[in-house]
């Protein structure tokens, strides 16, 4: 893991501005005079789909590009262009698109029946492999994020009699009640840094939703501690993005963590790792293998089965015993056998020892190289390097919590969103985001993105 920081004084960032409206503008009419398929489906879709697209993360300004296909680490939209994908499904794609023996499995599962709402072997051989990883005693499938903190939640309340959630300000969880709140608040309803607001982040939740609800900001232990001694016997369980990945990347301080994990025991609140992104992406065995603090419960999908929808939570036994106790946790498709068998062929066949060395050294090439554009145009940016996850982020020192990632510069990640576009790299629209690597990648595809991306630094600051 590297955090690297620019050695040069920033340009005037009144002059930056400018011209990263400037080449905004102009990128942005490049790419819509090049995509009139993806207008036309757009067009199309928004008569079906509300915004046009199947989920609100997916919109964008004026119209989304729309994806035809995709394979190795490259995708073509609907107008047959071609791109480097570091989009990656929004996490999802670590194996890359259409990896051969992904779908040699697809092919395998699904010519022996892909559904039977009866527990396969597969689907516990799978289970098996994932509690090795992280440390688990017990796990129960689901079916995406939002299933697996949804039961995780359910099932600290239920262990401790208690209502409230612990959520860090800036995180997200999947869009349930209980956790939709301060996602991205707006610096109006945020409230003060050490105490921050409940922000509700959608309309028709229900209406006393807040009271269930604890804002605490990230890395900050003595704020976690100071709400925990006031409030501590209402508290259910914290739920925590080890690694904050919903504003770029924010790193955790080991000892934060550690600091949680002793507060929570203390206080009996439940803690519980999110890895929906972490997990299978930064270490084989997630962001609790790689900062060394083990949770009560951690939430998993995205990346656990090569792109096939599945989701898993777990952890202690006791715990997960409740749900022989009176906590409900089903689903049609938990853990059908075509997630399972293909999910334990990703992490035995692809998702190895050699496959996180590969993530680690692209990584490393795609953040340093940045970095260096960085550094040589003088732009108040850093990088972060995690496995396969990483990101340039446009303020000039790494982020501790959400306020900090308040003083980025969104202006210049929409300037590099449509140029990146326009020279075939894919990535994804919004500046909370960061590029995910697979193993399909390729020094050589990294070579591109830097070029690219070095371009675009020149041009910002020419
Ligand atoms: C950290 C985190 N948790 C939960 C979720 C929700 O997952 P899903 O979209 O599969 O419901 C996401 C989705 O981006 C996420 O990033």
């Amino acid at each position: 893991m590297t955090t690297t920081v620019s050695s040069r004084e920033p340009v005037g960032m009144e002059r930056l501005l400018a011209r990263a409206q400037q080449l905004g503008e102009q990128e942005t009419e490049k790419l819509l005079a090049r995509t009139p398929a993806s207008a036309r489906l757009y067009g199309r879709a928004r008569q079906t789909l509300p915004f046009g697209v199947v989920s609100s993360f997916q919109k964008g300004s004026p119209y989304p590009i729309y994806v035809s296909h995709g394979k190795g680490s490259h995708v073509w939209d609907q107008d047959h262009h071609e791109y480097l994908d570091y989009h990656g499904g929004f996490g999802a794609m670590v194996c890359g698109h259409a990896h051969p023996r992904v779908v040699e499995a697809i092919t395998e599962a699904a010519s022996r029946g892909t559904h039977f709402a009866v527990t396969t072997e597969s689907a516990v051989a799978f289970g098996e492999e994932i509690c090795r990883r992280f440390n688990l005693e017990m796990l129960r499938f689901a079916n995406s994020g939002t299933e697996a903190t949804m039961d995780a939640i359910r099932v600290a309340r239920a262990a401790t009699g208690r209502d409230v959630v612990c959520k860090i300000e800036g995180s997200y969880h999947g869009h349930h009640d209980a956790v939709m709140f301060s996602v991205i608040p707006n610096a109006d309803v945020m409230g003060g840094r050490e105490r921050p607001a409940k922000a509700p982040v959608s309309k028709g939740l229900v209406k006393d939703a807040s009271k269930y609800i604890e804002v605490v900001p990230f890395n900050d232990a003595e704020q976690l501690e100071r709400l925990f001694d006031e409030k501590g016997q209402e508290i259910a369980c914290l739920v925590m993005e080890p690694a904050m990945m919903n504003i770029g990347i924010v790193l955790p301080e080991v000892a934060y963590l550690k600091r949680a994990r002793e507060l929570c025991t203390k206080h009996g609140v439940v803690f519980i790792y999110d890895e929906i992104k972490t997990g299978f992406t930064i270490a084989p065995g997630g962001a609790t293998e790689r900062f060394g603090v083990q949770p009560d419960l951690v939430c998993l999908a995205k990346a656990i089965s090569g792109g096939l929808p599945a989701a898993a939570f777990g952890g202690r036994e006791d715990l997960m015993r409740l749900i022989e106790q009176g906590v409900s946790q089903m689903g049609t498709y938990n853990g059908n056998p075509l997630v399972s068998h293909v999910g334990l062929v990703v992490l035995r066949e692809i998702l190895d020892a050699e496959g996180y060395r590969t993530l680690a050294a692209l990584g490393a090439q795609l953040s340093a190289g940045c970095q260096k554009a960085i550094d040589t145009y003088g732009l108040p940016a850093h990088t972060i390097d995690l496995g396969a996850k990483g990101c340039v982020s446009y303020r000039q020192t790494p982020m501790r919590n959400y306020r900090d990632f308040l003083e980025t510069k969104p202006e210049l990640f929409a300037a590099s969103y449509p140029w990146l576009l326009n020279r075939g790299i894919f990535m994804t629209p919004g500046d909370e985001e960061q590029w995910t690597l697979s193993v399909q990648h390729t020094e050589g595809d990294i070579d591109e993105y830097i070029e690219v991306f070095t371009g675009f630094c020149r041009a910002l600051t020419a």
